[in-house]
Formats: structure tokens, sequence, C-alpha cells
């Protein structure tokens, strides 16, 4: 895979040269360019930004330098087919779609990605219309919360996708049971000493019996997605759950009613 990223503090993606986006970059899964926008300006200050059109605090990110670093890249991408398919541009912001683990996946089938990482009060409008000639442009958030610039937001989601690209992560069965690949927190873990400070590793770990193994584990991560993400038990496709699931269920505060799960504290008594 292909990726682009525009930044005006290119050193901050210097952490992408680390551990398995590091390696996978080294093995030549991932070809990650990083493009400083004051590159693409052409006064003595390298100036990026400017003052809003209308009023209001803060400064916007010009469109000059941004239009000429974007058709660079669409001229370059491996993605531009025959067929008119076009680059993936994000665009980080917390106005976009929320990223999640599916958008992790679905993004890890591009052959080419780039990341526009905004700074100040963002980037001029017309830059994404204009963008959206050549890519198929899509602002993304990482949380509804508000970061100064795309950045560490860019760190997070290369490194969300990039471990997913075939051959990056060296055992792929570790990708199976992990958080919210199947809509679960993942259950907790234990490793040597099976005693410390004097708390045991749970009894089941070291029985060797599968089947209850894998029991207690799924217990564990029902019972630690309705603690915590309750959200996430209730999109719970009901028909994949099993007596055992849906009995932890009860006892955890959710019950299967006409075939949905809903916390026992909403249904309406009879
Ligand atoms: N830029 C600023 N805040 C952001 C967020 N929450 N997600 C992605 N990019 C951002």
């Amino acid at each position: 895979m292909r990726i682009d990223v525009v930044s005006i503090f290119p050193e901050y993606l210097a952490a992408l040269d680390l551990s398995l986006i590091g390696k996978a970059r080294r093995d030549n899964l991932l070809d990650l360019n990083v493009h400083d926008l004051r590159d693409y300006t052409h006064d003595r200050h390298r100036k990026v930004d400017d003052t809003p059109y209308g009023g209001g605090a803060g400064m916007v990110m010009k469109p000059e330098p941004w239009g000429e670093v974007l058709n660079r890249i669409a001229t370059e991408s491996p993605a531009t087919g025959p067929l008119g398919e076009k680059p993936i541009l994000i665009v980080p912001a917390p106005a976009g779609a929320v990223f999640d683990q599916a958008m992790a996946y679905e993004l890890a089938e591009a052959q080419h990605l780039t990341f526009a990482c905004g700074r100040y009060e963002g980037i001029d409008e017309r830059v994404l219309e204009h963008a959206a000639e050549s890519f198929d442009v899509r602002p993304v958030s990482i949380g509804d919360y508000v970061l100064n610039g795309g950045e560490v937001a860019v760190l997070a989601m290369v490194e969300a996708i990039g471990r997913l690209i075939p051959g990056v992560i060296g055992n792929p069965e570790s990708l199976v049971e992990e958080s919210h690949s199947d809509g679960l927190l993942e259950y907790p873990v234990y490793t040597k000493p099976g005693s410390w400070q004097g708390r045991e590793v749970p009894e089941v770990l070291l029985s060797g019996n599968h089947a209850k193994i894998a029991r207690f584990r799924r217990n564990k991560q029902l019972e630690r997605t309705a603690a915590r993400r309750p959200d996430l038990i209730v999109e719970l496709d009901a028909s994949t759950l099993n007596r055992h699931d849906r009995d932890t269920l009860w006892h955890n505060g959710f019950a299967l009613v006409e075939g949905r799960i809903v916390p026992k504290d909403q249904i309406a008594p009879e």
C-alpha cells in the first residue's frame, strides 16, 4: 500500500519509522511518503495560513500550497486506474465520520491513501472541492474531542490500518481475537508467574480444559463489554448468542426481548 501524508509538522510522523509499521516500511509492505506543506509555498516566509473571510478567530490554511501538493500526489497515484477509480483522501477533522475498526478494515484494502493534516481553524473549503475531482475525499474523526491538528489522528489511523495489511503482523490469528473484531471487547490476559503480589491467575486458565477456557473468556468479554460499552451490547446480532451468552448478559443487566438485546431497566413492567 502507498500512503502519503501532508503536514506542516513532518517530524510528527517520524514515529511511523518505529515498531511494526516501521518494519512494514522496511519490508516494502508500506510505501509511506511524508510531505512538508511548506515545500509547496513560493514566498520568503513559506506562509501556509491567512485570516478567515467573514471574520472570526484563528487562521485558515491557504488553498494554493494544498492544491499543488494534492495535484502532485494525485498524478503519482497508483490507484488512478483506467476505470476512473479514485485514490482516497482522508482529511482528519473533528467534524468527520468516526473512525472505527470496520473503517480500518475497509481502508486496509485500498491501494493508496493520502492524509491531509489540517492545523489552525482548518483548510480552505475549496481545497476539498477541488480535490474531489481527483480523490474520493473523506473527512474522518478519531473521536469526539478536539486535537490541535490532524497529525496525531493520522498516527492512530495509519497504525490501525497498517497492522491489517497482510504480512504486517507476524501472527494474523491475533487479529481474530482482539477487541472489536467480533463486536465485543477483548478478554483479560495473564502470564507467568501464576501468583503475583498475592493475586492468582484464574484457575480455569491452568486447567487445560479448552472448552471451559473458551467459555470463561467469552463470559469475560460479555461482562466487560456490558460494563464499559453497553452501546456495543445492544448492537450485537442476537442470533449469534447461545444460551450461555444470554445467561451471562442477563446477569450483567441485559435481556433478549423479541429478538433484540435491551438493557433490563428499559423493559416496561407488565
Ligand atoms: N483534528 C482535530 N481534532 C480531530 C479529531 N478528533 N479527529 C481527527 N482529526 C482531528
